[in-house]
Formats: C-alpha cells, structure tokens, sequence
C-alpha cells in the first residue's frame, strides 16, 4: 500500500507516521509538510530512511500532482495551521491552509485514482457547550464553529463529504477532542504547563481556567484513526474521543503535583476572545461499530507525556527561545 500523509512532520501526523511503521512494515509512506512553526522535521529523525519526505505547501499543486501521478492508495489528511489564537490573528493563512489546499488534495485523489482519503478534523466545528450541560458532542451534533481556525476545519469537512456524495471519493472522516503527548509544540496546554513547571515559570491559565475540553492522549488517536482508515464505512463520519474531560485549573494542578511544584505557580491571564466554554465528545459510534476503547487514562498519559519533555530537552529547548504569546495577553506573560 501507498500512503500519503500530509501534515506527518506535525504533532499527530508525526506520531502517526511512527504507528504507521512500527505495526504496517509493508506500507511505503510518503510525508508532505510545509515545516511551518508547529512542523518538525526532527518529528521523524527515526524514520527518515524509511520514509519518503517532500517540504512543500500542499497549495503548490505542480509540485503535490507528481506524487499523486507515481500512485496513492490511502491519504491520511492531517496537514492544517492548527493554533486557535494565531487563526485570530491571521485568518487568511488558515483559510488557504486548511480549505484551499484541502480542495485540491481532494481533487487529485478524485482524478488518481485514491482508494481511501481520510481527513483529520476536529470537534471545534460542533462550536461550544454549556459548562453546566451532560451534552456531548456526536456525529449528529450541527456544525457552529466560532474562530477562525474551526471555521476552515468546517469548510475542509464538508468539502470532503461533498466529494464522497458529488464524485463518489471514497472518503472518511473523523473529528476529535484536543490531543496530548510526545511531539506537541509548546503552543497547546499540556506541553506549556509542563515545560513551564518544569522551569519554575508560571502557568499563565486563561480567564477563570474552568472552560472544558476533553482530553485523547495521541496514541490512542493514532490507534482510532487506523480502525477508520482500514475498516471504516466510505461517507462516515465518526467522533474520537479519550473520555477525559478537564479543565485548565485542573491541568494546572496535575501537572504541578506529578512534578512535585507549588500551586503557586498558577497564573491567571486575560480570556481568549470568544472563548469556547466546553466541548466534550461521545465516541460511542466508533466503539460500536469500530471497537475502539481510548486504553490510556489522563493521569497515566499526562506521567508519560511529562516523562518524554524530560528526556527529550533537546527537541524542546528551541521553542522556548520564541515561545509564541497571543496578542490578547502580550505584556501578562512571564
Ligand atoms: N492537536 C489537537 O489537539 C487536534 C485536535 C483535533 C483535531 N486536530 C486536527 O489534527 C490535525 C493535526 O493536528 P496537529 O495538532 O498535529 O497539528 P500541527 O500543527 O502540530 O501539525 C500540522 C502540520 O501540518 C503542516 N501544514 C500545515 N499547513 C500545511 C500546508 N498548507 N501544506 C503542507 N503542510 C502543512 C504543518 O507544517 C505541521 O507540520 C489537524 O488537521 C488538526 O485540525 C488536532
């Protein structure tokens, strides 16, 4: 099999394209990203020879048909701009990112003859939840998203369920909560609040800190994500989740006490605009159907994803160097 992952030197596609080697030897797999701030090429150090990689933006069509010419069975679409608050700022580059480049992958998989194109999504596009509520999101749930950036993610959705029902691409998709562990950019709560803690800085918490998100450790996606991919129904969408819900205070917290640091280090900083209040998921389709069960807890992924940041200083070291600050809180950082 010929498998095009795009977006495999990011945080989830690069842990992807480890599970790919480690249980599907026989794969040949070839990886396009354009290595913007969240992309990687250390992500796939380890595998580099194994694998076919090629540095180019995915709207540069010329240079994205050649592959698809040389023959593709599979695309695992994961490419995307991904960072919420840098989509505030700039909604452009997600809207060329995240639905243009996603278009003409679909096309080119529609003209080359692709027998399986799976899109990543996530479950910002359902928009946001009662704090107080027991509703979960679902495969039926409306689409209401609310930034920019689960704005573009709707659009590459139902662009992607366009082409299953207009030119019968046999394409599935999938729309997860928020995702931890190794390789994640200190751009996202988890590796923020570590690598801070770690370094006795503060973990600044936006707003109150009580806003819900359920939370998937990566392997446990990556593990979803085959199930689709290999024995899910052409046209199907189906919701991902880890079953964890928690919020930033909570992280905080955790994360404070796996390390052995003082609560003190809690910082409270001014709310992200339009702020999603919770969102939680019911992955009970894909259990059902798939039999997918998340196998790792948040307590025992947060110990391992914390044990990865200590032994991996040199893949995280750079970052910290331009640690990216929203403009809504610049001046409250550290
Ligand atoms: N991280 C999460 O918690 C989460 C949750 C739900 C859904 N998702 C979805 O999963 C996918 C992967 O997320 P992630 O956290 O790994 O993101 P990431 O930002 O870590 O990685 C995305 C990768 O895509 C590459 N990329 C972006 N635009 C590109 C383009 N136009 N051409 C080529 N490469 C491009 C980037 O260089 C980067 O390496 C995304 O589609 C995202 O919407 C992520």
């Amino acid at each position: 099999m010929k498998i095009l992952v795009t977006g495999g030197a990011g945080f989830i596609g690069s842990n992807f394209v480890h599970y790919l080697r480690q249980n599907y030897l026989d794969y040949q797999i070839t990886v396009v990203d354009k290595l913007n701030q969240q992309g990687n090429i250390a992500n796939l150090d380890s595998v580099i020879n194994d694998i076919s990689f090629h540095k180019f933006d995915l709207i540069e069509e010329d240079k994205l048909e050649p592959i698809f010419k040389s023959g593709i069975d599979y695309v695992v679409h994961f490419a995307a701009e991904t960072n919420v608050d840098r989509s505030i700022e700039d909604p452009d580059n997600f809207v060329n990112s995240n639905v243009l480049a996603t278009n003409i992958l679909l096309r080119l998989s529609r003209d080359n003859g692709v027998k399986r194109f799976h899109h990543v999504s996530t479950d910002e596009v359902f928009g946001s939840l009662e704090l107080e509520s027991t509703d979960k999101f679902n495969e039926t749930t409306p689409y209401d998203p609310r930034s920019p950036y689960s704005a573009t993610k709707a659009g590459s959705d139902h662009l992607a369920r366009s082409y299953f029902h207009t030119y019968g691409l046999d394409v599935t998709i999938s729309n997860c909560s928020n995702n931890y562990g190794p390789y994640q950019v200190p751009e996202n709560i988890v590796p923020v609040f570590a690598l801070m803690a770690m370094q006795d800085k503060s973990l600044t918490i936006y707003g109150d800190g009580l806003s819900v998100r359920d939370y998937l450790y990566v392997l446990d996606h990556c593990r979803a994500i085959d199930l689709i991919l290999h024995k899910g129904v052409a046209g199907e969408t189906y919701c991902v989740g880890g079953g964890e819900e928690q919020n930033g205070v909570q992280i905080a917290d955790k994360i404070l006490e796996i390390l052995g640091k003082q609560p003190s280090l809690k910082k409270f900083v001014t709310d992200r605009p339009g702020h999603d209040r919770r969102y939680a998921i019911d992955y009970s389709k894909l259990s059902r159907e798939l039999g997918y069960q998340p196998s790792v807890t948040f307590e025992e992924g947060l110990k391992q994803t914390i044990q990865w940041y200590k032994d991996n200083e040199t893949w995280w070291k750079p970052y910290m160097e331009k640690l990216y600050v929203p403009k809504f809180m610049q001046g409250e950082e550290n």
